[in-house]
């Protein structure tokens, strides 16, 4: 839990005073070895109170860090025993902050949040002052305290952050989005035994009802429109496949709604992937496939978010929930399908399950929603993985003032993104003797995985301004370290946030 605190010079009251810990940013701002120089550190941040709690605690905090040999590595995290009687606080946190750029600052605040994982401890942090970056390293505080798991025995508790800050909007906006990265986390960390589409759409109507937004939910004969949703998740009949849409408009502009731009985000939302019969293989990559719904969790997440920034936009997101089974009622390689609009595809390989989902969503959106801007969001393609790394997301649009947006809002929001080509000379690729299309390549010397997905899709945002993300190698961590736990990230919660607020 993140709260903000303001303390009063004179009595140093106010929360502080009842932390366990009370953390101070570091950074070292010389050091010569060739010279021989001792190194010298500074407390950027609430430099005259820290005097204060050095008085207080009769301490010399550089003196601790010379003794550590500290190097003020971003993250780098010293304790150090104090005692005094107007002070609850046992130890004070010295934490390096590197070069002060926000993604060390980043770093600084996740490995805070690592110090306070299950305890019931209130830590005070008097780290970063800039307000941007402060809520940054609050986001970051939180993520990196973020902790799921299905242990019986002693209940793990919620520590509480307590930043000092004049202002408190920034702790306010930075306890909004971690609250919603973390439940996008606990959904994607959910196991797919308990997380069937029926259940992801119920927790979509919770969190939705919580935050004050419409949702519909579509199962059954609704969907028979949905030609892709059907394909996949009749795999799994029981309880089959789910359509979510949920939208928010700012309050009191319902009426006049028309004037303000129009964002449709559909999320992949395949709650687990066997591959169908074209099982995935080897079997070991099965196991992270719990995740494969992190793009419409992502979008449900940033959604949730919205009525306490109250941006001027009107957004729906599309939840396309199906899970991709194994079974007598699973589709087979050479099935044709017809998607939501009317367009006949041959399905090639069972496991390129999600543009199936996805075709449909866009197609509904470019049909029903007249969306200004169409974003989709998915766990798409192995190959983004093996193109990107873990660091950023690919990007595909034709619009270059959006990917410049996108990208921006990207390295300012931490959820980072690469722009990706749109090869027309792969288009050829997704040509089938017997459907308008193939989904996916069968002539292999095409390669690029990544694109190829996406040339598909793009044939079903229609005419209009179109992003896709495909977030394969970054909605799962394989470690536990920085920010991430290991499994769900909950990226894209950020990033969508930063450019839907940024936009009006
Ligand atoms: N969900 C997977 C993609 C994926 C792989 C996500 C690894 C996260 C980590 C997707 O449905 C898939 O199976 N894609 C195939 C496509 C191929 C059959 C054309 C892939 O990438 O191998
Ligand atoms: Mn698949
Ligand atoms: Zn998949």
């Amino acid at each position: 839990m993140l709260q903000p605190i303001a303390v009063d010079l004179k009595s140093l009251s106010n929360g502080l005073a009842d932390a366990q810990s009370i953390a101070i940013g570091f950074t070292q701002v010389s050091k010569n070895p060739e010279l021989d120089e001792k190194p010298e550190f500074a407390f950027p941040s609430h430099l005259n109170l820290i005097e204060k709690l050095e008085e207080t605690f009769e301490i010399d905090l550089r003196d601790e860090l010379a003794f550590f040999a500290a190097t003020g590595k971003a993250g780098e995290i010293f304790e150090v025993p104090v005692s005094s009687n107007l002070f609850a606080a046992d130890r004070i946190l010295l934490i390096g902050l590197g070069d002060e750029t926000t993604s060390a600052i980043r770093q600084a605040g996740a490995a805070l949040g690592r110090k306070g994982r299950g305890k019931a401890v209130a830590i005070a942090s008097l780290c970063v002052s800039d307000e941007e970056q402060l809520k940054a390293f609050a986001i970051s505080v939180q993520l990196g305290a973020y902790i799921w798991n299905q242990k019986t025995g002693p209940t793990q508790e919620i520590p509480l952050f307590l930043f000092h800050t004049e202002n408190p909007e920034p702790i306010n906006a930075a306890s909004v989005i971690a609250n919603a990265i973390s439940r996008t986390r606990d959904l994607i960390h959910t196991p797919s035994n308990i997380k069937t589409p029926l259940w992801l759409a119920d927790e979509a109507v919770k969190i939705a009802t919580d935050s004050g937004l419409e949702i519909k939910v579509l199962a059954g004969k609704e969907l028979a429109e949905f030609g892709g949703l059907r394909a996949v998740g009749n795999s799994s009949p029981k309880p089959g496949p789910r359509f979510v849409e949920i939208s928010y408009h700012p309050k009191g502009k319902k009426k006049s709604a028309g004037i303000l731009p129009h964002v449709v985000i559909v999320g992949k939302g395949i709650t687990f992937d066997t591959g169908g019969v074209s099982l995935k293989r080897p079997y070991e990559f099965m196991t992270a496939m719990k995740s494969d719904m992190a793009g419409s969790a992502a979008a449900l997440g940033a959604i949730s978010a919205l009525p306490h920034f109250q941006p001027q936009v009107q957004v729906t997101v599309l939840m396309m929930l199906a899970e991709n089974a194994l079974s007598g009622t699973s589709q087979r390689p050479s099935d044709v399908i017809t998607h939501y609009g009317g367009k006949t595809v041959e399905v090639l390989d069972t496991d390129a399950e999600g543009r199936l989902v996805l075709a449909d969503g866009l197609a509904y959106a470019d049909i029903n929603l007249n969306p200004d801007y169409l974003i989709d969001i998915a766990t798409l393609t192995g190959a983004a993985t093996l193109g990107l790394g873990r660091q950023h997301a690919a990007m595909y649009t034709r619009d270059e003032k959006v990917a410049k947006s996108f990208s921006e809002a990207g390295e300012r929001s931490g959820d980072r993104v690469w722009h990706m080509p749109l090869v027309d000379d792969y288009k050829e690729a997704l040509e089938s003797p017997i459907a308008d299309l193939s989904h996916i390549t069968s002539k292999k010397h095409f390669s690029a995985g990544s694109v190829t997905a996406a040339l598909f899709l793009e044939h079903f945002a229609g005419d209009r301004t179109w992003v896709h993300f495909d977030i394969a190698g970054v909605a799962r961590s394989e470690s536990d370290s920085g920010e991430n736990p290991k499994g769900g990230t909950g990226f894209g919660v950020r990033l969508l946030i930063e450019w839907l607020t940024s936009l009006s």
